[in-house]
């Protein structure tokens, strides 16, 4: 069954959960929507697990269009969602059209996503004006970790537990179709979800959001060094990778690999005509 912003309302509506999980390359997007994931992330946290950097802002339209293309050629039911990167829509209504829309044409995306409430509603009207579905971002918004001052918890005071709540209502009038809620206290996040008309999609919000999002490296144990406290590892995927590698190198040294069903043959009279002309 084909994911569309449609289909996701009608989960809301029933109840039933919405699965998301990134993807950033064509053979595991693959994977993910053979599995029936209802979308699929193209987040912009390929910076730091693609690319290596040490957080989203070094993170490029050109990198955003790259990787939102080769997954767009995986998916064939879920609902593909692409970031819109750092100063990529803050700076005018008029960019954030443009870059929203070459999300669309170059990338394939369904619709895009972009961080922040009151302050990017012009944008996200215009944007859902121009026919692209967009979903917001609220909470531990990575785009502002340098405000934040790190990678901390949101809405854990009164002020700003309101201020969340009055814009996810902006961000639900100004027209976005679903919002992910990062980092905040799952009470929060079930009151905002109970509020709003449009799935909320958590990631370390608890699970009163009517779906959730993880980060595949994340989720499949392929990160090392900390993982937050959000993250369930649901497999060991990097140790399967590290005994596979380290493997294939003992059998490289030894010569037990290739072995004769990984060779190809050729007919006896050719190569003892070779041999004779090689003498
Ligand atoms: O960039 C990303 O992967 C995200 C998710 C963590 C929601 O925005």
């Amino acid at each position: 069954m084909k994911n569309t912003v449609s289909t996701l309302m009608q989960q809301k509506q029933s109840g039933d959960k919405i699965t998301m999980l990134t993807a950033y390359d064509y053979t595991t997007a693959k994977i993910i929507d053979e599995c029936g994931v209802n979308a699929i992330l193209i987040g912009d946290s390929l910076g730091m697990v693609m690319l290596g950097y040490e957080n989203t802002l070094p993170v490029t339209m050109e990198d955003m269009i790259h990787h939102t293309a080769a997954v767009s050629r995986a998916a064939e039911n879920a609902f593909v969602v692409a970031d819109m990167p750092f100063l990529s829509y803050q700076i005018s209504v008029q960019e954030a059209v443009a870059n929203a829309g070459r999300l669309i044409k170059e990338g394939g995306a369904h619709a895009v996503k972009l961080e922040g409430g009151a302050e990017v509603c012009e944008q996200i009207r215009a944007i859902v004006n121009a026919s692209i579905p967009v979903v917001a971002h609220l909470g531990l918004t990575p785009q502002s970790v340098n405000v934040f001052g790190g990678f901390k918890v949101q809405g854990k005071s009164l002020d700003k537990a309101k201020k969340l709540i009055s814009d996810a209502l902006l961000i639900q009038e100004a027209g976005a179709c679903a919002v992910v809620l990062e980092g905040i206290p799952a009470k929060l996040a079930e009151i905002i979800t109970k509020k709003l008309m449009i799935p909320t999609i958590g990631i370390g919000a608890g699970s009163g959001c009517d779906g959730q999002v993880l980060v595949y490296q994340d989720m499949l144990g392929l990160t090392t060094g900390h993982t937050p406290k959000f993250v369930k590892r649901f497999a060991e995927v990097g140790e399967l990778m590290r005994k596979g590698i380290t493997d294939y190198i003992s059998e490289t040294k030894s010569g037990e690999f290739p072995a004769q069903e990984h060779t190809y043959a050729i007919d006896e009279d050719v190569i003892s005509q070779i041999i004779k002309e090689c003498e």
